[in-house]
């Protein structure tokens, strides 16, 4: 079988499936939604896809061909054997996503329906050499058994090489650990990961938006200088760390030069709107254009209509001075995006 499909599949999150097909009738007119259920959508295109057929959208954390259906594991074996890849094959099996983040319901945890999948396909395809739910290597294939609901299976074939395209699902499986005090941790380690930001120990961090501190604690655990800027309470742990300087004031209401004379990492996580947290950190984007490395936002769609928004948010951050900017729904995010812009000297 070619590895060719008239079929795009993309995995979201529950709740942004109007958002993702928004953004690609809006940027691949070519691309016709054909089915969809919480957390994975699939498009029909004109012309063949090939699993090097690159797709950039902000709300599909993964894409890729589409396999005809399949009704059971020893299907997904059949096809699978009749792709001829060679080698050790790497498989992903994951399950679509079935909640919010963070509004998971009590003592949910996934596992359930990939869990049995995966014990039934390691039978199943005994003879065949695979690596199941290793993260690939950089241009390697990947093939991905997708459970849309118990014995409910989807098949895709993606290439690994880009954001989180490595893991399955596009979810590297970071948790909270108790030292971090918040889920904003996950965020971030999930956000540093996708855009490979070249943090360095002893660069100097700024969060705007920084209580209780999760994302402070995934930088100070790097060896970065933070500076948190909130109103709010921090925890004690982070107070107490001799890196880490809070100050208690809203982001309106401080100067630049209260911060240091060089930073290198302007980082937002404000439950405001979109407009405000990208006009907050401007200001101190040109005031540190000379140190400044890039900026790392997390930017909270109060409404989903805000989402059109997107394009613009990008042109903003990249008036900043950013070289480059990219934007994605992170694995953990709730009804919020993450943007990455670097400048030139982080790019070098
Ligand atoms: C989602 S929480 C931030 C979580 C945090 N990044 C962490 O790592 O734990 C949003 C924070 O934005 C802060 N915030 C809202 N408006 C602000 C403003 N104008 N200036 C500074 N902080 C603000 C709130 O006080 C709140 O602590």
């Amino acid at each position: 079988m070619s590895l060719q499909s008239p079929f795009l599949f993309t995995v979201c999150q529950v709740g942004a499936e109007p958002a993702l097909k928004k953004e690609v009738a809006r940027d691949f007119p070519q691309l016709k939604f054909a089915y969809s259920r919480p957390g994975f959508v699939t498009f029909k295109s004109a012309e063949l896809l090939s699993v090097d057929s690159d797709f950039q959208l902000v709300f599909a954390r993964l894409s890729g061909l589409s396999m005809p259906k399949i009704a059971s594991i020893p299907d997904f074996v059949k096809t699978l054997q009749s792709l001829n890849l060679s080698g050790p094959i790497c498989v992903h099996v994951f399950e679509r996503d079935q909640h919010i983040p963070g509004e998971e319901p009590k003592g949910f945890a996934s596992g359930e329906w990939s869990g049995p999948a995966i014990e039934e396909l390691r039978v199943q395809a005994s003879s065949l050499s695979l690596e199941i739910n290793r993260p690939a290597q950089a241009g390697e294939l990947v093939v991905s058994l997708i459970l849309l609901g118990p014995q409910e299976y989807w098949m895709g074939v993606h290439r690994a090489r880009a954001g989180l395209s490595f893991y399955p699902g596009a979810n590297p499986g970071v948790t909270q650990p108790k030292e971090a005090p918040s889920r904003a941790f996950v965020k971030l380690e999930e956000g540093l990961l996708w855009s490979k930001a070249p943090l360095q120990a002893k660069d100097l961090a700024v969060e705007f938006g920084s209580a209780p501190g999760g994302a402070s604690y995934s930088l100070l655990k790097r060896g970065l200088r933070v500076i948190g800027v909130d109103p709010g309470k921090m925890d004690p742990r982070i107070l107490e760390e001799k890196n880490y300087r809070h100050i208690s004031k809203t982001v309106a209401t401080v100067f630049p030069p209260e911060l240091s004379q060089s930073v290198q990492w302007l980082l937002v996580d404000m439950n405001v709107k979109p407009s405000v947290s990208l006009f907050a950190v401007d200001r101190f984007a040109v005031a540190f254009k000379s140190s400044l490395q890039g900026v790392l936002l997390t930017i909270k769609l109060n409404e989903w209509k805000m989402a059109d928004e997107i394009p613009s948010m990008i042109e903003h951050v990249r008036s900043m001075g950013m070289s480059r900017v990219k934007a994605t729904q992170l694995p953990s995010n709730g009804q919020e995006i993450f943007i990455a812009g670097f400048t030139r000297q982080a790019l070098l």
